[in-house]
């Protein structure tokens, strides 16, 4: 049972609220795919208690925030968000307003200091709390606080998803890992498996829906474990599965994503040619201090392993610039890394420290400008890079999941080929849903443009 900590918060008029009528929800998510799939259940558990969702806070009854701590960048902008709502509040006074996720975790009831229009606060681990503590608010008229949780658990099964072609899909919560900058350990709390039986009954009934792709979700999907079963055994089960296209996941540590993983990507023909691998930095001093548990090398040879295997499968990554002790020799070997491996795409964060993260002790030394102009420096040369890798796709045929009608241009429709590169091509919705054989003929903005090749 879940002990809950609970204050006066200033609610008023709770009594003008007819329990029976439908009650509005409002959620807005930030931070990473984990946080995505978490504001689904959390709607799928809302809409089973007889909710329907808005699409704006002003119409609301309930606005939930799903927040991020991973940046202090996305703390604040979240804390703006929430904060933009006091007038709101101030007219309206019924309207609750939650904040959940990561940030609940890390600040606690700072959050309601600082945000007193907040009604209440849940953690990661405490997201099936959520539609009890609302009720508990309404009718109650007090506060809730639901942080206490250090694991999630695997109690329920929701199977809603947001009506699509592509479905993420939690297999894990947490990490072990204790990145040396990083929150997600002290947030998302260490690893747990979710029942392999619950993912394999979630993916079928995504299959009844008309779902094609599936995209498996944790901190570290590789180091996955239920019982006997492992991350290569679980995508094995998947791959069996009719109806299911393609399997991709994320993300992959490279201390567990070894040959074992490849071979088993290369055999199992849903799995997709694809692999996020955050590097973090291409300097073996940085990577010991941020307790990666690799070297460059060590990195370098599992890239070569991976495109020995499978010669036309993807590597994207994810990059921090300025951490604490990054001299210029140091970003220059990141920059000579990304040189090397090529990578299809890569995401650039500047380091920013994460109490109680353990580089957040260490002097941030790395004054503010260099950062931004070594975040620069690599966004440029990181399109550049990708620009010519997606070029290597003009002239060849690729396959795509075609899944929506291109917002800018109605004739077309925008899909995915197997590398998770964006495919543009004309068409209509009665496409969507398909896999399709396309001829690529241009690149546009980081998007493959063909046309479709019958067949
Ligand atoms: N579990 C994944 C991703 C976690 S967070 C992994 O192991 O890579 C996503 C990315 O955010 C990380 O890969 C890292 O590049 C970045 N990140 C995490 N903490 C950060 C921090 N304190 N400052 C800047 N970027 C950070
Ligand atoms: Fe953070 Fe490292 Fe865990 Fe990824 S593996 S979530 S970067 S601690
Ligand atoms: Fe952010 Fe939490 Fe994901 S800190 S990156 S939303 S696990």
């Amino acid at each position: 049972m879940t002990s809950m900590i609970t204050r006066e918060s200033p609610l008023f008029f709770r009594e003008d609220i007819d329990m029976k009528t439908s009650k509005k929800i409002y959620i807005r998510t930030f931070g990473c795919q984990m946080n995505d799939r978490d504001s689904e259940e959390i709607t799928g558990m809302l809409l089973e208690r007889g909710y329907i969702l808005s699409d704006s806070p002003e119409e609301t009854d309930v606005a939930l925030f799903n927040t991020c701590s991973v940046r202090k960048h996305a703390e604040e902008r979240a804390i703006s968000n929430i904060g933009a709502l006091k007038a709101l509040k101030k007219k309206r006074p019924h309207l609750i307003v939650g904040v959940v996720g990561c940030m609940a975790k890390a600040q606690g009831d700072k959050i309601i200091e600082k945000l007193p229009i907040v009604d209440f606060i849940a953690g990661p681990a405490n997201i099936y709390d959520i539609p009890d503590m609302i009720d508990e608010v309404m009718t109650a008229q007090r506060g809730q606080i639901s942080i206490d949780r250090e694991s999630r658990p695997y109690i329920k099964n929701i199977a809603y998803h947001a009506k699509g072609i592509s479905a993420l899909v939690t297999i894990m919560e947490g990490c072990n890992n204790f990145c040396s900058y990083c929150i997600v350990p002290y947030v998302r709390g260490r690893e747990i498996g979710r029942p392999s039986q619950n993912i394999i009954d979630e993916i079928k009934k995504l299959t009844e829906e008309g779902y094609k792709e599936v995209t498996l979700l944790g901190q570290n999907v590789n180091s996955y474990k239920d019982g006997e079963s492992n991350f290569i055994k679980l995508l094995e089960k998947i791959n069996g599965i009719d109806g299911i296209k393609r399997i991709r996941f994320l993300t992959s540590h490279p201390k567990d994503a070894g040959e074992d993983l490849f071979k088993a990507m290369r055999d199992l023909d849903k799995a997709c040619e694809h692999l996020h691998l955050p590097l973090q930095s291409g300097s073996d001093k940085i990577l010991k201090s941020m307790n990666r548990g690799y070297t460059v090398a060590d990195y370098l040879k599992k890239v070569e392993i991976l495109r020995k295997h499978i010669p036309g499968c993807a590597i994207t990554t994810d990059v921090i610039v300025g951490y604490p002790g990054e001299s210029d020799e140091d970003f220059i070997m990141t920059e000579k890394l990304m040189e090397t491996v090529k990578f299809n795409s890569a995401f650039i964060f500047k380091y920013s420290p994460r109490p109680p993260a353990k580089a957040s002790g260490l002097d941030d030394d790395v004054p503010k400008r260099v950062k931004e102009e070594r975040n620069q420096a690599l966004l440029k040369l990181r399109d550049r890079i990708s620009s010519l890798k997606d070029r290597e796709f003009i002239g060849t045929q690729t396959e795509v999941l075609i899944e929506n009608i291109c917002r800018k241009e109605k004739h077309k429709v925008t899909g995915r080929n197997r590398q998770n590169i964006k495919v543009a091509l004309a068409g209509n919705s009665d496409l969507i849903g398909k896999l399709k054989t396309v001829k690529i003929n241009s690149v546009f903005c980081h998007t493959l443009v063909g046309g479709l090749i019958e067949k």
